[in-house]
């Protein structure tokens, strides 16, 4: 490991001071789910129809529901049918060995992290396992009904209207996910409980993700503004890894998640 993040990590052991983990879909790349932003991203490669950017939107979900969620069980078809990587794993150690002092904050719906083994996790842009009612009638947070294998060119029937339905108020239900034209909360997004782990860690451990959303470019600029310590994981540049080259316990490792969180974690954990 290198001399310099070593250094900053045995300090951050010795403090015993709390970590905050705030991940993206990089993590998840090795399981094999793709990127957002990368070559054959999620939002770059489109689907067949529409502009991703556009569909995952409440105003498109408004005009199309069903459109929307042909989309969506493609995609958390893919994500169900990966497993968690080292890189995961290496945060559920962590978890153990830092017990309350741990926070992940993760950007993915892919739900690898609670699959892993991780339990103090924030899901800032919701979670695949779970769908709520698109009305809000206070039905709360219902598990994702199980929809079958899906591609992108499965048709959307009766049958899926029926599964989707509010038991409550017999309107649509709609994914648990924030779409871009909505707004982060507490209640669905954990927004201030994120927020407040920010501004109480001592070091904050960025992975795979390129800075592109508000909160977490708002956690990195908490957590630095108040002295902690920066790792960012990345094979990339982002704006993470300036940010940490700037601070002055930062680091950016140039690497895979998966092969470098290992000996990250551990070097926390000893
Ligand atoms: N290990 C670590 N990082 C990786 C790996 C890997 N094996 N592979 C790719 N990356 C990095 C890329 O270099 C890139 O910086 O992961 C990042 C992925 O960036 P995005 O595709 O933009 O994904 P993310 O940052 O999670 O997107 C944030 O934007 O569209 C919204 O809601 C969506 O949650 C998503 C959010």
């Amino acid at each position: 490991m290198e001399p310099e993040l070593e250094e900053i990590l045995a300090e951050v052991r010795a403090a015993r001071g709390a970590v905050v983990a705030l991940t993206g879909a990089g993590i998840s790349a090795e399981s094999g789910i793709p990127t957002f932003r990368g070559e054959e991203g999620i939002w770059v490669v489109g689907s067949r129809h529409h502009v991703p950017q556009e569909m995952a939107t409440r105003a498109m979900f408004d005009a199309r529901p069903d459109e929307v969620w042909r989309w969506y069980l493609h995609r958390f078809g893919v994500c169900g049918a990966a497993a968690p990587n080292a890189g995961h794993r290496a945060l559920v150690a962590l978890e153990r060995a830092l017990g309350e002092r741990f926070t992940l904050v993760t950007q993915n719906i892919d739900g690898l992290h609670r699959r892993a083994g991780s339990r103090r996790v924030l899901a800032i842009h919701g979670d695949a396992a779970w769908a709520r009612c698109a009305a809000e009638c206070g039905v709360g947070r219902l598990p994702q009904p199980e929809m079958g294998p899906r591609d992108r060119a499965t048709p959307f029937t009766e049958a899926d209207r029926r599964r989707l339905t509010c038991p409550r108020c017999g309107g649509w239900l709609r994914p648990h996910v924030l779409w871009f034209d909505e707004c982060y909360d507490e209640e669905n997004y954990g927004m201030d409980s994120a927020l407040r782990a920010a501004a109480a860690a001592d070091l904050l451990l960025v992975v795979g993700t390129s800075g592109e959303t508000n909160l977490p470019a708002q956690i990195g600029r908490i957590a630095a503004g108040r002295g902690a310590a920066l790792v960012d994981v990345n094979p990339e540049e982002n704006p993470f890894a300036a940010l940490a080259r700037r601070s002055a316990r930062g680091f950016a490792v140039r690497g895979r998640a998966a092969e470098r969180l290992p000996e990250i974690a551990a070097a926390l954990a000893r």
